[in-house]
Parts: structure tokens; C-alpha cells; sequence
């Protein structure tokens, strides 16, 4: 991970036309009657006699979104190259969301590669979706490549908008780089292969962050876990050589407003175990742990923008693998706690290991329990791969859900249907890992069963994130090619949310 270094500069029409960058970033917009400028380019299109509109036009420009056109400035400006990104189609009365801003401002940043300084106009009309859309489109992983091709853009002169204060916007943009840091943080962890991101090195790197942020850190390795009965991380675990970990990583801010539990799923790689899955694109099963990656970030966030919480994350790492000494279907497992789980598909292990840290997470007493996991292939039948499955008591649920689409990251609120329960009736133990005949729903059925481990009085939220969690097309807006870091923007804006009203 490489940000670029980003800085706040003046907005008056002389500092723009004069900002020595070697590409300035402005927006076009998709307007009913044909493209046209989105605000701040004023004083480039003067510059340019007033012309540039009908020059981008001329080479193609139509203003839609993810569309980035480039155009010499022949000396009429200092930036050698004026780059325009389109916003797509406004809303009602002209109005461009945050994150079309943030999208255009991504798409950018993915054009800009090589370019060692450039300007954005952008910053003016949103400044933390300029930021944000920046960084996490300048993103890229080329950790595993020998040579690193021309590297992401080396630095980001923002235009600075003309409401607030110098010293407000230098807070936000030291709140907006920390949140985007926090998603390409996230991505980094979901990019790492599996053979070197397994649960010991996934917990030596989650100590790693903790600890240089001055977060407590507890690792229990597989010793510890036999010792305290987490049978759901041990079953899961014991068919690969690299034996499990539970890590809990804790954030005290001052003068708390709430107490908040973050889980998320950590399967370095699922292979399925017995009930192996299909060789086709399993490879995309490195990214199953992006939802314990997406918890370790987050608390690490919250201790860096010192948000008033009392926030622990509690993430269970296992890899699941067949093997000789893997679980088996027809397994009974004693889950921490003491509930036990006839296991019918060793391929339904997320929710095994989740059972056991939300019994965790639950012995704390939190206010919040919030769990994301990349957990069934329901998710993506049912929402696509750009809106997050959000499932949990009902109000948390809707409060949840509606940050996730103001955070610009997608999400809906779904049921947990009380009929589909029995579908988990098992005749053997207290209750089977899958539905022995389905009825379909199972991203509900899987809600279901997790439900079944949250303590009463505990607001809990579920978050399916199978689909958004891994871009497995080409990468859009601020998106790139793999891990995409969802959703740590819906949990920072859910955390500030409890922060400011409890
Ligand atoms: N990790 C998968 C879910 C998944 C599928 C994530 C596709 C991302 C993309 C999970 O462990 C799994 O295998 N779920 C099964 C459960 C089934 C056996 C009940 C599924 O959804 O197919
Ligand atoms: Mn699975
Ligand atoms: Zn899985």
C-alpha cells in the first residue's frame, strides 16, 4: 500500500491556473442535453478560452461515469494536462452526491498512474469524497510482482472548497485519509495469498497494527482455544496444518458512549474441507477472510480518530481444509459456551467459528454487536456483488442499513423469517450448521443461526458482504481488482453514528 501525499491548496482562480502540477483533474458531468463542466473548472476553462468544454467534447467526452479524457493545456495553464472524470448523471436539481464525487475522483486517481504530481478541482465541490475517492483509487497491490510497472500517483494537490475554514478542512482531511487508509489497510490483508496470510501470520499482523496504534492485543493460539472449549474455531481449524487463532483487539476511548463488539470472519482460505467446493475460481477463497480483516482495521480506526467508544474486536482465523484430521459431516461440535452444532456440510464453516466468538463478544456485555463475513453464496444470488446483505435486530438493522447506502457502499436490510428456523432443527444436537432439507433463503438461514448465539438485549447487526467484499471484474470508480475493503466505511460511519448519539 502506497498513498499518495496528499495536500490542501487555495482556491482563488490564479492558484489553480498556477498549480505546478503535471495533470489537473477536473469533472464533466452527464446533463440531459450533453455533457457539461461540474463546478471548479471555471477558472481552467477561462484559462483555456473558454473552450474546454467543446475541446473534451471534441475528443469524446460525454460526462458518464468511470469515463476519463485527457487533453493537453499547450502552455494556456501550468498544469501540462487537464484530466477529465466523469460523475455520471446528477440527481434532482443538479445536485452530485458525495459519491459520485468519490467515484469520479477514483477513477482519477486509477488514470493518474505514473504521474508523479497532480491537482483536483474536485476538493471543491466534496472534500472528504476527493479525498477518499484518491487514495482508494490509487490503490494498487503489486507487492508479489517483480517489477512494479510506473507505480500509483506520487502526489494530490486538493483544491480547497469554499466553505469552512483552513483549519476545519485540514481536519477533515486528516479524518477522511485515515478512513481510506483504513480500507487499502483492509485490502492489503485480503490481497495477501493464503500461503502467506494464514491464521498465525494473519494474527502477528493484526497484533502488528494493533500495537503501533496503541490497541490491547490478546492472541489465543490453538492451545488456549482446547483449554477454553471454542469447538466451532477448533473443528474448522483441525483439518489444516496451520492450526487456528482467536484474536481480540481492544480500543478504550475516553469517557465512553457506548460499549461496541466487532466480529468478522477470518477462513484464510475455504476450500469447503470434505464437502469440498468445485475447482473454478475457488482461488476467490483467499478473500474469506476479508471480514475479520475489515474488524481489525476498523478497531484500529477507531483508536485513531479516538472515537469515544469502548471498542473490542473479537476475530476468530482458521483455514479450512481436508485432510485427515479435518471435521467431518455428521460431526457434533461443542461450541464455546457450551451449545452444540451437528455439522452437515463441513462447506458452512464461517458460521462455526462466528458462533464462538459472538459468544465471546457477548461475555463483555456490549450495547452493539456488529459482524460482517463473507458468509454465504445466497448474498450474491439475492443482492449482487454491490449491496451488502444487513440482517440483526430490527432497529440496529434499519440504522445499519442506511448508513451502509449514505456511506456510498450499498446495503439492505433483510428478515430473519422465524419459519426458516426449523429448517436447522437438528435431531442429534441442539442445532445443524445447514438446513438438512432447504427451503432456500440461506443468507436468512445463516442469519438465523448466528442469531442463536447473541446474548438477549444485545442490538446486533449482521452484515453478508460475499459479493461486495471481493471485486472479481475489473476495477470502477475507487474500486480495484480484488479485495475492495467494504465494508469499513459503513462500520466507520456506524461507529461515529453511536458516538454522536449513543
Ligand atoms: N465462503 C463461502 C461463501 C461465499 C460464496 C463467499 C461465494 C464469497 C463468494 C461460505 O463459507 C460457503 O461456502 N457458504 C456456502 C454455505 C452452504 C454450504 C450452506 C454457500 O453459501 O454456498
Ligand atoms: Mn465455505
Ligand atoms: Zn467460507
Amino acid at each position: 500500500m502506497t498513498t499518495p501525499k496528499l495536500t490542501l491548496t487555495g482556491n482563488s482562480p490564479t492558484e489553480v491556473t498556477a498549480l505546478a502540477v503535471d495533470t489537473l483533474v477536473v469533472g464533466t458531468i452527464q446533463g440531459a442535453d450533453g455533457p457539461t463542466l461540474a463546478p471548479g473548472a471555471e477558472p481552467v476553462d477561462e484559462a483555456l478560452d473558454g473552450r474546454l468544454l467543446e475541446l473534451l467534447v471534441s475528443i469524446g467526452a460525454t460526462g458518464k461515469a468511470d469515463e476519463v479524457v485527457k487533453l493537453p493545456t499547450m502552455g494556456k495553464l501550468a498544469a501540462a494536462v487537464v484530466l477529465a472524470t466523469g460523475l455520471g448523471k446528477p440527481g434532482a436539481g443538479g445536485a452530485l452526491s458525495a459519491e459520485q464525487v468519490r467515484r469520479a475522483s477514483g477513477a482519477a486517481a486509477r488514470a493518474l498512474g505514473g504521474v508523479k504530481r497532480a491537482g483536483t478541482v474536485l476538493s471543491a465541490i466534496d472534500l472528504p469524497a476527493a479525498i477518499e475517492g484518491s487514495i482508494m483509487g490509487a490503490y494498487r497491490f503489486d507487492r508479489y510482482k517483480s517489477s512494479n510497472g510506473d507505480g500509483p500517483v506520487g502526489r494530490v494537490d486538493l483544491v480547497s472548497p469554499t466553505d469552512g475554514t483552513p483549519k476545519e478542512h485540514k481536519a477533515t482531511l486528516k479524518a477522511a485519509t485515515a478512513i481510506a487508509e483504513t480500507v487499502t489497510c483492509t485490502r492489503d490483508l485480503i490481497n495477501t495469498p493464503p500461503n502467506d496470510l494464514f491464521p498465525a501470520s494473519f494474527a502477528e499482523r493484526a497484533a502488528e497494527l494493533a500495537t503501533a496504534n496503541g490497541v490491547e492485543v490478546t492472541i489465543l493460539d490453538e492451545k488456549a482455544l482446547r483449554k477454553e472449549g471454542y469447538g466451532g474455531i477448533l473443528g474448522v481449524g483441525g483439518g489444516s496444518s496451520r492450526p487456528p487463532r482467536l484474536v481480540r483487539l481492544r480500543y478504550k476511548g475516553s469517557k465512553p458512549k457506548a460499549k461496541v463488539a466487532l466480529v468478522g470472519k477470518g477462513i484464510t482460505f475455504d476450500t469447503g474441507g470434505i464437502s469440498l467446493k468445485p475447482a473454478a475460481d475457488m482461488d476467490h477463497m483467499t478473500s474469506d477472510m476479508s471480514g475479520a480483516a475489515v474488524m481489525v482495521a476498523t478497531v484500529v480506526l477507531a483508536a485513531k480518530l479516538r472515537y469515544p467508544l469502548d471498542v473490542t474486536a473479537t476475530v476468530p482465523m482458521a483455514e479450512n481444509m481436508p485432510s485427515g484430521s479435518a471435521y467431518r459431516p455428521g460431526d457434533v461440535l461443542t461450541m464455546y459456551g457450551g451449545k452444540t452444532v451437528e455439522v452437515l456440510n463441513t462447506d458452512a464453516e464461517g458460521r462455526l467459528i462466528l458462533a464462538d466468538a459472538i459468544v465471546r463478544a457477548c461475555e463483555d456485555d456490549p450495547d452493539y454487536l456488529i459482524e460482517t463475513s463473507t458468509l454465504t453464496g445466497g448474498q450474491v444470488v439475492a443482492l449482487g456483488n454491490r449491496t451488502t446483505g444487513v440482517m440483526g435486530s430490527e432497529e440496529f438493522r434499519d440504522r445499519v442499513a442506511t448508513l451502509a447506502r449514505a456511506s456510498g457502499e450499498g446495503g439492505w436490510a433483510m428478515p430473519l423469517p422465524d419459519e426458516l428456523r426449523t429448517d436447522l432443527d437438528s435431531k442429534l444436537a441442539d442445532i445443524s450448521n445447514v438446513a438438512a432439507v432447504s427451503h432456500g433463503g440461506s443468507m436468512l438461514v445463516a442469519g438465523l443461526f448466528l442469531r442463536e448465539f447473541v446474548a438477549e438485549g444485545v442490538q446486533w447487526a449482521h452484515l453478508d458482504v460475499a459479493g461486495p467484499a471481493y471485486n472479481t471484474g475489473g476495477p470502477w470508480g475507487y474500486t480495484s481488482k480484488g479485495g475492495t475493503g467494504v465494508p469499513v466505511r459503513t462500520l466507520a460511519a456506524v461507529l461515529a453514528d453511536i458516538a454522536e448519539q449513543g
